[in-house]
């Protein structure tokens, strides 16, 4: 059987929160019937099998990322270096992907693990939680501001002005309003430059240990980063850096509280932890699909795509692909091959994924350790955000 809910007619509306909630049926139907869909109104087409997503995600020269254009996220510059091609995008990723290696990222584990128990000694003993509020936003985006060196008690003002970018119809009046949401998110963007302004000025003047001063001190082939380019990273880390692991904590724990069978494992082979976050990254794929601009006339599984369009490639339905992944459609928590596309992949696969596996094992091992037993409130049915499937509100309970 299938490991996911029945869930609801698989039509392909990402937008529709049931298809948030439970995407696989629709990403079985993509993958086996249709691996080039089109979107309803938009007419977009959805790249779904794991073989053809690759392709596309190393062929940056037809499938391009500079979309500052089209994908505008609340400013006219792209974002670095997510919407800038290669050879230009390896010359930041030489300077970024030191500070996220492995060995650097395990030096602020322990502080991490300090900061879960904190987080944990102030709910643990009362037997319920909204675990999204109270553990996956605080736990991962305190220990990002403080690997930029920023102050912790800006949090709630950059998740508002984050959430402004990223969910911009959650604040609007009229949802449907395209220039109310355009206007939202265009604010938001200007309020997120204006920050960075000032704390730019601030590390050149009294460099500290962070990565903001790192990011103004550095040279590359004896060239420092410009004003603009430490404002269009800096941007980027807080779309990045301030939702994906909040997203991908709610979607496990609710997957794990909806599946006892899962968390049973989980808490017999807490050894076999990092190997079930894998499957887990594969079976949720928080980041549930990526943007390309096609630069030339081209086809794909026999598509014809031309030059001009945007086309979505859809990093959850290639995860389970049956011709990539062996019983695709279960979660085999010890599943030994899995060469999944959560972090996408080619020259822009995340650059925050050392980190990102860190905080998701350390906030799972703490949670795990001392709340072993718990379930979603009666009554309460989790809501997903489409795009980076997040839950805004996930009421636990224990004993
Ligand atoms: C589980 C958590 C995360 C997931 C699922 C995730 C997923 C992804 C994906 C799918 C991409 C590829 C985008 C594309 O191809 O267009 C990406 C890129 C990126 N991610 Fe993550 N991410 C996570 C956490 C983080 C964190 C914590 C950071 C913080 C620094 C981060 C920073 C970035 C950056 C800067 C890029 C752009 C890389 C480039 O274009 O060269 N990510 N991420």
């Amino acid at each position: 059987m299938p490991s996911d809910e029945p869930g609801p007619d698989p039509i392909p509306n990402f937008f529709d929160p049931k298809v948030a909630a439970c995407p696989q049926p629709t990403y079985r139907r993509m993958v086996n019937e249709e691996p080039v869909m089109h979107m309803p109104v938009t007419h977009t087409p959805v790249i779904s099998r794991y073989e053809d997503v690759i392709h596309c995600l190393r062929n940056p020269e037809i499938f391009s990322s500079d979309m500052a254009e089209q994908m505008a996220l609340g400013t006219d510059r792209p974002m670095i270096p997510q919407q800038i091609d290669p050879p230009a995008q390896t010359r930041y990723r030489k300077i970024l992907d030191p500070r996220f290696s492995r060995k650097r990222i395990g030096e602020i584990e322990p502080a991490l693990r300090e900061s879960a128990n904190a987080l944990l000694d102030r709910f643990s003993e009362s037997g319920e939680c909204d675990y999204s509020q109270q553990y996956a936003v605080p736990l991962p985006c305190q220990a990002f501001l403080h690997l930029l060196g920023l102050p912790v008690d800006d949090l709630s003002e950059l998740i508002h002005l984050k959430d402004g970018i990223i969910r911009p119809q959650n604040r609007a009046e009229n949802p449907m309003d395209a220039d109310e949401v355009a206007s939202i998110r265009a604010s938001s963007g200007r309020q997120i430059y204006d920050y960075f302004e000032g704390l730019i000025g601030e590390r050149r003047s009294a460099p500290r240990e962070d990565l903001m001063s790192y990011l103004v001190s550095v040279e590359l082939e004896g060239e420092k980063l410009s004003h603009n380019e430490i404002l269009d990273i800096s941007y980027l880390f807080i779309l990045a850096g301030l939702d994906t692991v909040t997203a991908s904590l709610n979607c496990f724990i609710a997957n794990l509280a909806a599946n006892p069978e899962n968390r049973a494992q989980i808490l017999e082979k807490p050894e076999n932890l990092e190997t079930a976050i894998e499957e887990l990254l594969r079976w949720e794929t928080p980041v549930a699909g990526v943007p390309r601009l096609v630069t030339r006339d081209t086809e794909v599984a026999g598509t014809p795509i031309a030059k001009g369009e945007i086309v979505m490639l859809m990093l959850g339905a290639a995860n389970i692909d049956p011709s990539e992944f062996s019983e695709a459609d279960r979660v085999i928590l010890d599943r030994s091959r899995n060469r999944h596309l959560a972090f996408g992949g080619g020259a822009h696969r995340c650059l925050g994924s050392h980190l990102a596996r860190m905080e998701l094992r350390v906030g799972l091992e703490e949670w795990h350790r001392r709340i072993p037993h718990y379930r979603i409130r009666e009554g309460e049915v989790p809501v997903y955000s489409p795009g980076i499937r997040d839950i805004q509100s996930l009421p636990l309970v224990w004993d």
